[in-house]
């Protein structure tokens, strides 16, 4: 389903369980040795779709060891990113001639616990939150947000390689499209020459789960 809201250019991967064929390469097994067996399924499951992804892509299924701050460290001359929740695990990946970065985000499309809307939405977000929840009360609004915001930071570390808070992005969801805009509210990096000022992004809400994801075209 993520490959919906991804440009071609993109090879994504997905699955809903645990494939029986998944491994780990030896180089990626101290980043899950110590790990709760949950932890360590969701682990393989996103290396395995990250693979396929790669094979996709005309490249090698190599290892993919996380760096110290958990970003997936990906051969040279690819990007991507990977998600999992409940349910769900993915990969995307494409070649870095075609994309500066990627971030995907995979969400159960439940309520936010109480609490946490507050914690990872700006003011004026929540009042934009209020009223598509007030048209559309079907869609998990706050969710969709906070998955929005996981791929922006997932898509941002990569170039930067620091952090992104909640407070630092102030994103617009456009219930037209399904897409939106997020306005980096902090210095970014350069990129292609240019302040990385902001990203675009989709979403998809089916099958109980809200899907997100941000590119930036070369
Ligand atoms: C890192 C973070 C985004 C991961 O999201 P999550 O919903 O907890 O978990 P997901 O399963 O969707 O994603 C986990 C994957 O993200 C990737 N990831 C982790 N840190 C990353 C980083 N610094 N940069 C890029 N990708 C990263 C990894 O591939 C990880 O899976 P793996 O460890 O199995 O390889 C989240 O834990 C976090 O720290 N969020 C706070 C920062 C933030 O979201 N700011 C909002 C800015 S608007």
């Amino acid at each position: 389903m993520i490959e919906a809201i991804l440009p071609g250019t993109v090879a994504a991967v997905e699955t809903s369980d645990d494939p029986p064929g998944a491994v780990l390469y030896p180089e990626e097994e101290p980043f899950v040795a110590r790990a709760v067996d949950k932890r360590r399924r969701e682990f393989t499951a996103g290396r395995w779709c990250a693979r396929q992804a790669l094979v996709r892509l005309g490249r090698p299924a190599v290892p993919i060891p996380s760096s110290p701050d958990r970003q997936p460290q990906w051969p040279p001359g690819v990007v991507g990113s990977i998600t999992h929740c409940a349910g769900y695990r993915a990969a995307a990946l494409a070649h870095d001639r075609d994309l500066h970065t990627i971030g995907i985000d995979a969400e159960p499309h439940g309520a936010l616990p109480d609490g946490v809307l507050r914690a990872v939405a700006l003011p004026d977000e929540q009042d934009r939150l209020a009223r598509l929840s007030a048209d559309e009360p079907g869609v998990h609004w706050d969710r969709l947000l906070f998955s929005a915001k996981e791929s922006v930071f997932k898509a941002w570390y990569p170039l930067a390689r620091r952090w992104l808070g909640f407070e630092d992005a102030d994103l617009v969801l456009d219930p037209a499209s399904d897409r939106f805009t997020a306005r980096i509210l902090i210095p970014g990096p350069d990129v292609a020459g240019q302040p990385l000022r902001g990203f675009d992004g989709r979403w998809l809400v089916r099958d109980g789960l809200v899907v997100t994801a941000v590119t930036l075209p070369r």
